[in-house]
């Protein structure tokens, strides 16, 4: 053990099971899925922001040789059925409902499809298509007129501000206070793959190819959208290039390609342009908050009141609501909370990476480096009084927390104890240096998962369920597991994930599916090792004749007691079948509600746990350390180095864990200095909707980046004790980048991201 009393997780790992097939094309992404005699769609979108299509003239589109037809309200509305807001219970991440009449909701609407014999035939087509708006005001965002407010709470029932004693009593009696405004800007995931859709029809049957994060939510809200059996509706998506979110809900396009391939009565692709996935699918919102904390000389947290205000479109109250993770970072007695939406003519925001951690914890981790520079206080020290087992809302005990153990492993690798706390104390040449941490925290969700595994007599494994690797790594900790449970090299075992024609599986999202899913992948094993010890042990002509079945493990391709007696898989396995096993397993976490996994049949989305549970709460924790370089001049920042430390209890494959929490990390300083998306305030239009003009860091701009995964045994969160981690890196980054430039500048920066002219 090294100085300091830390033992990180070997990062060795397992290489991707997929690794290969993705770096050599074999991996065939959804619009790589070939279909006969396809026609193409091209999208037409919305040059105004509010108001309504007055005309339209479809003449010259029509004319252009090989375009099949052109779709517009006219001849569509009333054909796609409302699939709901999936956080009412329905599928759509919108309500809003293109080609369901003339009125324009928000930029870059759908207004019409073109559909053609090639794509460029439809590109030129949509782009002939001539509409005349009549354009009313638009409200873009916070401050513009004409928005709409409404608390969080007065939206839904079930949404419940935490709060806990006299917060602005407490504020006002305490000796030491800070309180400032913060602001988080406007974010797309930008996936490298665009929102693709292929469909075709065949004998009343519907199968779509389309990049997904849940493909039983996209089939059973298709299903909806045309009224049909849900079982005649098949979803693909086996590869995903990049999803971050915003793969996770049903948009629109999915049913206006499926129509336009029943009407045309053959397969139709769409692959949309770059600046149409700014708009038809969903994105961070931009927040605004208000923070204030008060402590005692001691640094003890007396109060803490966190006030967030979110952008939403006005037809759907999308919210992350943020502060349902900060209020429980952090012993303190008095705690106040409220979420205010603001509804804008805009698309209806969504999930991306950490939703509500990223923009509500840059709040607190800010505000919490300010506090510790009045206190005059280290960071680290700050944290460390205000650590707590239990989350002081309700007083909930973690099922386990090492918070602090991050603080300290992450400190000593950085060398922390080195700083000199003054702002603007260090300087090399024109550079002017400073350290900043901050906290990561993300909940651990799980959700009812279904999985079936299949062993041969030959020692072959079969996993299959219906979940997705959108990067994560899922199809290699699936193998792993298989091949722990089942005694099998991970090459024995292959996994099908991403069909609907596979058990259902929870959406890809809410970092689950790691946990959810080793969970059942290992009682379907279990039951199979169950099944095959039984018939060994009561085999009267076999090697374990009157073992006790449950002492038998498969080891090594053998079945096996602990003194190490064994028969070889295919011998035990003829005891108990004729051929192949397979186990089907529904598994639910505990505390689901009655129903949980039907409701996963149907493609709903019900994950439970995380920071709202009802006996415990569950987190993975992470604290992150910046070095940033400020230029005396120039104001350039850069990030020199960062290192983290995270404990996000069973890690199952270190290798890719640690390139997630290094790509969350990676992400992190693009989201402090580079990425916002702009929007221009009159026209309520996304301004730099291109890859060149959405900032994101090259690899030029990233320097060192660590990652220590610290063990965290027998967390009780889930029988296994996996967290989730995949959302958990890009949590602390922005904070701790704005407070190693405060360091470094004595300039505090409480709107991201941080760029020159932040620092003039
Ligand atoms: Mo993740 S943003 O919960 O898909």
């Amino acid at each position: 053990m090294p100085e300091g009393g830390f033992s990180p997780i070997d990062a060795r790992g397992t290489p991707r099971i997929d690794g290969r097939a993705k770096v050599t094309g074999g991996a065939r992404y959804p619009s790589d899925m070939p279909v006969v005699n396809p026609a193409w769609a091209f999208l037409v979108t919305s040059a105004v922001s509010r108001g309504r299509i007055a005309r339209m003239d479809l003449s010259e589109a029509r004319a252009v040789p090989g375009v099949f037809g052109i779709m517009t309200h006219e001849d569509t509305a009333g054909q796609v059925a409302d699939a709901g807001f999936f956080g009412g219970g329905g599928y759509g991440g919108t309500t809003i409902r293109p080609l369901e009449g003339p009125e324009v909701r928000h930029d870059g609407e759908i207004v019409a499809v073109a559909l053609a014999d090639s794509y460029e035939t439809a590109r030129e087509a949509g782009r002939r298509v001539r509409v005349e708006y009549e354009a009313e005001e638009p409200s873009s965002t916070f401050g513009s007129p004409g928005v709409t407010e409404k608390a969080a709470k007065e939206h839904s029932e079930s949404h419940k501000d935490p709060e806990v004693g006299d917060a602005d009593g407490a504020f006002a009696a305490a000796p030491v206070k800070v309180e400032a405004r913060y602001g988080t800007p406007t974010q797309h995931h930008n996936a490298i793959e665009l929102f693709t859709t292929t469909a075709s029809w065949a004998d009343g049957k519907l199968t779509v190819h389309e990049p997904s994060q849940f493909v039983h939510g996209l089939r059973n809200g298709l299903a909806k959208q045309f009224g049909m059996d849900p079982n005649d509706v098949r979803v693909v998506s086996e590869y995903i290039g990049g999803a971050f979110g915003g793969k996770g809900a049903l948009t629109h396009r999915t049913a206006l390609v499926a129509l336009a391939a029943k009407r045309l009565g053959r397969p139709v692709k769409l692959v949309p342009t770059r600046d149409q996935c700014f708009t038809i699918g969903t994105y961070r919102a931009e927040t605004r908050q208000e923070v204030k904390l008060a402590a005692g000389r001691d640094g003890k947290l007396q109060a803490f009141i966190h006030e967030g205000w979110e952008v939403t479109s006005r037809a759907d109250p999308y919210k992350v609501a943020g502060t349902q993770t900060t209020s429980k970072v952090y012993a303190c007695p008095n705690v106040r909370t409220k979420v205010t939406l603001v509804h804008a003519d805009r698309n209806t925001p969504g999930f991306m990476r950490s939703p509500p951690e990223v923009p509500y914890m840059f709040g607190l981790e800010s505000a919490m480096d300010e506090l510790a520079h009045a206190l005059k206080m280290d960071p680290v020290e700050l944290r460390r009084v205000n650590d707590t087992d239990r989350e002081p809302i309700k007083g909930l005990p973690y099922t386990s927390r090492s918070l602090m153990r991050c603080y300290d492993a992450a400190a000593q690798a950085f060398g922390w104890a080195g700083r000199n706390p003054e702002p603007r104390s260090t300087r090399r040449g024109e550079w002017l240096v400073g350290w900043g941490c901050a906290t990561a925290i993300y909940p651990t969700f799980l959700g009812p998962a279904t999985a079936r595994v299949t062993l041969t007599p030959q020692g072959h494994a079969r996993v299959q369920t219906a979940g997705h690797d959108i990067g994560t790594g899922l199809y290699t900790v699936l193998a792993i597991m298989a091949s722990e449970r089942l005694g099998l090299p991970v090459e024995k075992v292959a996994v099908e994930m991403g069909d609907t024609e596979l058990p259902p599986a929870p959406v890809a999202g809410g970092s689950n599916n790691t946990a959810s899913l080793s969970n059942a992948v290992v009682q379907a094993c279990e039951q199979i090792r169950a099944r095959v010890a039984e018939a060994a042990a009561r085999a009267d002509d076999g090697p374990l004749k009157g073992r006790d079945p449950s002492s038998l493990r498969f080891v090594d391709g053998a079945l096996r007691a602990p003194d190490g007696a064994g028969e070889p898989i295919d011998g035990a396995m003829g005891r108990a079948a004729n051929g192949a096993i397979e186990a089907y397993v529904e598994w639910a976490p505990e505390g689901t509600p009655p129903g949980g996994v039907r409701k996963l049949h149907q493609g709903m989305a019900v994950l439970g746990g995380g920071l709202e549970g009802e006996k415990s709460v569950s987190a993975a924790f992470g604290a992150e350390f910046v070095e940033v370089r400020v230029h005396e001049r120039t104001r350039e920042v850069r990030v020199p180095r960062i290192v983290g430390a995270f404990a996000a209890g069973r890690v199952v494959n270190p290798r890719a864990a640690r390139s997630q929490l290094m790509g969350g990390m990676i992400w992190g300083i693009g989201s402090a200095l580079h990425e916002a998306t702009e929007i221009d305030e009159r026209s309520a239009r996304y301004v730099n909707d291109n890859l060149a003009e959405y900032l994101i860091p090259v690899n030029a701009d990233i320097g060192d980046v660590e990652v220590i995964m610290l063990p965290e045994e027998g967390d009780g969160s889930n029988p296994l004790g996996i967290k989730g981690l995949g959302e958990l890196g890009n949590v602390g980054t922005n904070a701790a980048v704005a407070n190693a430039v405060f360091h470094a500048t004595g300039v505090r920066v409480r709107d991201l991201p941080i760029r020159l002219e932040s620092l003039l």
